[in-house]
């Protein structure tokens, strides 16, 4: 069995932060049935298309092992099919803007008449407060979040990261939540509201550069780069480049062919308790012994110096050369691997994290499959749903409609395509 099996999801998201949360919970087994607005669906469909006709990568691969069911949620009909759905479903989950659920006639108090049990979890930009009104997309949330002011050189722009933090890390905030309240209804018997805010995520995952911000009360944060450089800090935690977030020093450092490749990188950190394998792998070992370089505190001050002469040595190697002579002495580092590099990756193959998946429109393509393993509930990754593919075989088999309510349902123009009439 699946980890989720028999938990049915009223999958009412969109774009990307709600499709990654019910995504991974289709994964983890629920049955996730993604309500759709007729003939358009999801706006994902028919964005960055490169395959003229078919589902776009964007949401092909945010809507893996989901059923689509095409209904208009503000035709009469329609609500009637909605509420059904709320009264069959343990979890409904949403990221529309702010006050559209409300709009629809769907506010927590009605969900909860229409069924007690029921989980409502929603993907939000901001939380309570002076923006919850906002609608948010993934780089504001990073803006908004702590994410971009962190993020950059000091003496650059504020950038975001292509990561998206904002959107699926949002939604993999929601799905811990929902799945939270789904073990806590075990004992209770009720549902609940789960809240998960993008800015909320973001600023969870910059949580070590609110740590820094209290830090620098007491004074220079001494391992970013700006200490040894003798840049005095400002009020608020700086951008620092490419230096770790931890205490240990880290830095991108050019490899053989950097000249021509922008991916002959690698992170190299010189952690404390690899500090003589460094020195030894890079044909420094006098700097073991010596008192201006031996110990953490000592090389601060120097540390431009000191990854200079490291990369004077990882420019002589392949990214690759570089690990397999590093990992061996327990010195942490990490090459930059391209999309291109990490699509052809056997071992990520091997593991199911790529995935290739084949989809009658559009042929086979290439997908990230399920990043969390349970050694319990096996992910087998299954295509995307073409828009509606499922309205009749939810209508029928998951809601129990008959003949007659279904020729009723199908005239009222609720769920799309009226030529169903017809074939009935
Ligand atoms: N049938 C009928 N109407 C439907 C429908 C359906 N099946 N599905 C959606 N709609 C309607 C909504 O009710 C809403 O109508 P309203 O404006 O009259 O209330 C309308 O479609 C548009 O929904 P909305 O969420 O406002 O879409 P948008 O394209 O204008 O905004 C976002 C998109 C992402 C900015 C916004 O949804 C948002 O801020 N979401 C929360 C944060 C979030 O998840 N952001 C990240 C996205 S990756």
């Amino acid at each position: 069995m699946k980890a989720l099996e028999g938990v049915k999801v009223l999958d009412f998201t969109h774009v990307q932060s709600g499709p990654t949360c019910t995504q991974l919970l289709a994964w983890f087994g629920a049955d996730v049935i993604k309500v759709e607005r007729p003939g358009v669906g999801d706006a994902t469909r028919a964005q960055l298309i490169d395959v003229p006709g078919a589902d776009s990568l964007y949401f092909t691969m945010l809507n893996h092992n989901k059923r689509s069911i095409e209904l208009n949620s503000k035709n009469p009909t329609g609500k009637e099919v909605l509420t059904r759905l709320i009264e069959t479903c343990d979890v409904l989950v949403e990221n529309f803007a702010p006050g559209a659920m409300d709009r629809m006639g769907l506010s927590w108090e009605r969900i909860q008449e229409i069924n007690p049990r029921i989980i409502l979890a929603s993907v939000k930009g901001f939380g309570p407060g002076k923006y919850e009104d906002c609608k948010v997309y993934e780089n504001i949330a990073q803006c908004a979040g702590g994410a971009a002011s962190t993020t950059g050189f000091r003496d650059g722009l504020p950038l975001v990261t292509g990561a998206q933090i904002g959107d699926s890390g949002t939604g993999l905030h929601l799905a811990l939540g929902i799945v939270t309240a789904l073990f806590q209804r075990e004992k209770t018997g009720r549902g609940q509201k789960v809240l998960a805010s993008m800015q909320d995520g973001v600023l969870n995952l910059c949580r070590v550069k609110l740590r820094d911000q209290q830090r620098l009360a007491a004074g220079p944060l001494k391992e970013y780069s700006q200490y040894g450089e003798g840049i005095p800090f400002d009020e608020a935690t700086p951008r620092a480049g490419n230096d770790s977030g931890g205490g240990q020093p880290g830095r991108i450092l050019k490899c053989k062919g950097w000249e021509t490749d922008p991916n002959a990188y690698i992170y190299f950190i010189t952690q404390a308790a690899a500090w003589e394998g460094v020195c030894d792998v890079i044909g420094k070992p006098e700097w073991k012994t010596d008192p201006a370089y031996a110990t953490p505190a000592a090389r601060l001050p120097k540390l431009n110096e000191i990854f200079d002469t490291i990369e004077a040595w990882t420019m002589t190697r392949s990214k690759f050369e570089v690990m397999d002579l590093c990992n061996p002495r327990d010195i942490p580092v990490g090459p930059i691997l391209s999309m291109k590099e990490l699509a052809e990756d056997e071992g990520l193959r091997e593991t199911g994290t790529i995935v290739e998946v084949d989809h009658p429109v559009r042929g086979k393509y290439l997908s990230v499959g399920c990043p969390i393993k349970l050694s319990d509930s096996p992910v087998e990754v299954t295509r995307s749903p073409l828009l509606g593919e499922h309205t009749d075989e939810i209508l029928a088999s998951v809601l129990g409609y008959e003949t007659e309510d279904l020729r009723r349902i199908y005239a009222s123009g609720a769920v799309g395509d009226p030529t169903r009439i017809a074939a009935e």
